[in-house]
């Protein structure tokens, strides 16, 4: 984790990594309202992944079984972050209390998350442009790749893929 953080600024640094992996992405205009991975590289230590948010576009909230770094490198991805308020002890039950949210540019340095309840978190792009983000995520600690969050009826799920 502590290496993670300045790997992750020389790569999006890297001319020939934001040339062949995030230049290619800017001619993305279909598909509003969507999230993918565009690229994705790693072993069992660790896992590179692009990802492009389309505008208007969001994930669940969620966390990971591994640790992760984040950054954005295109446009602006906003970053909410949350507190579990159980003690995880009644099945699929979770109460969550939002802690921050906040707006990830190029340059505004790298975000981190710790594994389970350590990076509860929800990304989105709530502008009208594409945004980019660039992630490194550790080992897993667990089967599952993380858990979904539905605060609205306070409830948590195992995720079983990425
Ligand atoms: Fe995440």
């Amino acid at each position: 984790m502590r290496e993670a953080v300045p790997t992750l600024s020389r790569l999006v640094r890297d001319r020939g990594f934001l040339d062949s992996h995030i230049l290619p992405l800017l001619q993305e205009t279909e598909g509003a309202g969507e999230w993918y991975v565009a690229y994705r590289h790693g072993d069992r230590s660790h896992t590179l992944q692009v990802f492009a948010w389309l505008p208007g576009s969001a994930t669940r909230i969620h966390d990971h079984t591994s640790w992760g770094a984040f950054c954005g490198v295109v446009g602006a991805v906003l970053e909410e972050r949350y507190e579990r308020l159980d003690d995880g002890s009644l099945p699929d039950h979770a109460r969550l209390r939002k802690l921050w949210q906040r707006e990830w540019r190029r340059g505004d340095g790298i975000s981190t998350v710790l594994p389970y309840e350590d990076g509860i978190h929800r990304m989105s792009n709530p502008t009208g442009e594409l945004a980019i983000s660039v992630h490194l995520y550790g080992p897993r600690f667990g089967e599952i790749d993380g858990r979904d969050y539905d605060p609205s009826r306070d409830y948590v799920c195992d995720r079983l893929e990425d």
